[in-house]
């Protein structure tokens, strides 16, 4: 059962508003009508193998058919269509060329200093091949792990299908991580090669990447790291150590354009990422090729109900499953054309987003309600200075959207006449798992509405019971589906433990916890409400209290940490940290920002705490567990409510609260 498992559901709100898909675009969708989904919801609930092996069969091109749908025998290890051989990259990539689609626009990428790069179909095939022949020559094997730390650049989606291309699993490492961070990854994966570029360009600055990497293998601290191939993009200098580092430009340009797609087996490993727990270091999320191919593949079509015309974009950075999932694989796999953008709206160019849309005709946008939340702060007459027109259809993900700010994206970007999907989902399943699908969903404001087609979704109690409607509860997935991780890299018991055994119901049925908390309305709409566990969300990067805080108490001052969310208008959550110290004399503003640094160079910028408050000590119960419960409310100034009877000592709260 979950530690500190009072949910508590603030602001049930009344949310009555709702919007229907209008006849428009109920008419030229796949899915025309709430009928017609509930009609695929039951045929999938009805013989899951039978939905599943067709949409196989029709969405993927297979080198040789699957034999097996489901391998649901050593539970909660699924193996999904068992024989089939099939490539990620073939059917990103080769498929579209043989279906005469190769002078269509890949990827149009718009670099941050105002570069514009476009690939066809064609063209991107021909730079994926050279690259996977590039990593061939540089000893890359079916099954060895390439690791990339790259900035917004077409070279990083295309080391990505170069990579699946061969068989190497990636494990792409976000480029805001520290050379810390970046370390621990290459080793608990056993990387054979980084690829990194010098720099990349944010917020009118320049980041360094290659030192970072140098740092990393610094005494030969990463021992599987072989090479490390470096794109150039920001031109500043860098150190290249002979024989083991290669300039992009120097080796991938020369290769041949002919590489064969390697025949894969279903459940061979595509890559790892690294996502936030509870407890302990970062997970290494495994996902293999079929599965995850068919999720992503399928939800994008649904839920973007992807167009030819379409240009679709994807705020996210490659270093998210976002980024994996829906910049990448799942527009590539379709066929579309997904648009990549190295920038982020700044001072110098808050309109940055809307001038993308405006330029390349943007018909499906898709962001995290952070960002919606920042430009509603400065309001309208911006947006409102663009030609949007070119939208249909907008939507976000990352973390729970309050009704203002949707109304206010589907008022002010959306022009009321684009639907709003709201898609909740993790890391861990791969691709969307509950969104309202535009031609067919009524949506509310707030509510990421209801379970995509074979997706059993449901709200319980601690012990695994089924709750009423509107009653707060854990939100959990009943059956296997294709896009499900597979296992935690290295770690078969933690996959088991803290996904499938957290939450235990007494028949013995074994049920996925996200680590979320929800609530199902009386017409069966979800509201996600964020996460139960110890996991922090600020700005829609997950972020672990532990991983923060061992940063804090790896600092000589500091004694102890702990670390909760606050509220915060913009960023969903924003990091507060109790901090004790060795000598609390010592406590001071410089200290405070030294602490905040710290975590920066052992994490990563986004880990940065926005609040040090120092104590001189942590409330705790008398088996000596802090009880962050109280300190969450601390942190947000909130009267502490709820059980304090197991504190250890009394004095320690009241001195917090003064
Ligand atoms: C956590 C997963 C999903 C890709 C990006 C983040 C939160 C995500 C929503 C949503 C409410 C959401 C959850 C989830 N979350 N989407 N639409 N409404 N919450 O992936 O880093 O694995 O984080 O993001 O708390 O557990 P991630």
């Amino acid at each position: 059962m979950p530690a500190d498992s009072n949910i508590q559901i603030e602001s049930v709100l009344q949310e009555e508003r709702i919007f229907h898909p209008s006849t428009e675009a109920q008419k030229q969708a796949r899915i025309k009508g709430i009928d017609e989904y509930r009609k695929m919801f039951k045929l999938a609930d009805a013989d899951p193998d039978a939905f599943w092996a067709k949409a196989a069969k029709e969405e993927l091109h297979w080198f040789e058919p699957f034999t097996k749908v489901l391998d649901w025998s050593n539970p909660p290890f699924a193996k999904w269509f068992t024989d089939g051989k099939t490539n990620l990259s073939f059917n990103c990539l080769d498929r579209h060329l043989l279906n005469g689609n190769s002078n269509k626009e890949a990827i149009i990428w718009e670099g941050e200093p105002g570069d514009i790069r476009k690939f066809t179909y064609k063209e991107l095939h021909s730079e994926v091949c050279k690259t996977s022949n590039a990593l061939k020559s540089l000893g890359i094997r079916k099954g060895d792990l390439v690791a990339l730390y790259m900035p917004m650049v077409p070279e990083a989606a295309i080391a990505m299908l170069a990579c699946a291309r061969i068989g190497a699993p990636h494990s792409v490492v976000f480029g805001g991580f520290s050379s810390e961070a970046l370390r621990d990854r290459l080793n608990d994966g056993e990387a054979k090669l980084v690829i990194t570029a010098d720099g990349g360009f944010r917020k009118d600055k320049t980041i360094s990447l290659k030192p970072s990497v140098d740092a990393a293998l610094d005494n030969n601290s990463c021992p599987s790291v072989k090479s490390v191939l470096v794109v150039k993009r920001t031109k500043e200098e860098v150190s290249i150590k002979p024989g083991r580092d290669y300039w992009w430009h120097e080796i991938v340009p020369s290769q041949s354009e002919e590489c064969p797609a390697l025949p894969m087996d279903s459940e061979d490993r595509l890559f790892v990422l690294y996502t936030s727990g509870s407890t302990g270091k970062p997970k290494g999320v495994v996902h293999t090729t079929a599965g995850y191919n068919l999720w992503s593949h399928l939800t994008f079509k649904w839920i973007f109900d992807i167009r030819d015309e379409d240009v679709y974009w994807c705020t996210a950075d490659v270093g998210w499953i976002t980024g994996h999932s829906y910049i990448v694989y799942g527009p590539l796999s379709n066929g579309a054309t997904t648009l990549m953008y190295e920038g982020v709206p700044r001072p110098s160019n808050p309109g940055a987003f809307w001038e993308v849309i405006e330029k390349h005709n943007v018909s499906i946008f898709y962001t995290a309600p952070t960002a919606i939340r920042a430009f509603m702060k400065t309001g309208r007459t911006l947006p409102d200075s663009y030609n949007l027109e070119s939208l249909r259809l907008i939507g976000t993900v990352g973390e729970p959207i309050n009704p203002e700010a949707w109304m206010w994206y589907r008022d002010v970007i959306g022009r009321n006449n684009c639907p709003v999907v709201d898609t909740w989902w993790q890391t861990e399943t791969g691709g969307v798992m509950i969104s309202p699908l535009p031609g067919a969903t009524p949506t509310k404001p707030g509510s990421a509405t209801l379970p995509l087609p074979g997706i059993q979704a449901d709200i319980v109690n601690a012990e695994g019971d089924p709750v009423a409607a509107d009653e707060g509860g854990y939100l959990v997935i009943r059956k296997p589906w294709p896009g499900m991780m597979r296992t935690v890299h290295g770690d078969p018991k933690r996959f088991r433990e803290s996904y499938w055994e957290f939450i235990k119901p007494d028949d013995g049925s074994l049920i996925y916890f996200a680590g979320d908390g929800a609530r199902r309305d009386k017409d069966g709409y979800f509201w996600v409400m964020g996460r139960v566990d110890d996991v922090i969300n600020v700005s829609g990067h997950r972020l672990g209290t532990m991983e923060i805080e061992s940063a804090l108490v790896s600092h000589s001052s500091v004694s102890e940490a702990a670390v909760v969310g606050r509220v915060d208008q913009i960023k969903g959550e924003a990091i507060v940290a109790f901090v004790t110290l060795e000598n609390s004399s010592n406590s001071s503003d410089a200290l405070s920002n030294e602490l905040k640094e710290h975590v920066g160079k052992e994490i990563g910028v986004i880990a940065r705490p926005a609040e040090i408050k120092f104590t001189d000590a942590l409330p705790k119960t008398r088996s000596g567990k802090i009880m962050r419960r109280l300190l969450r409310s601390l942190a947000s100034g909130k009267e502490v409510t709820g059980d304090t009877s197991t504190l250890e000592d009394v004095s320690v709260l009241e001195k917090l609260r003064s």
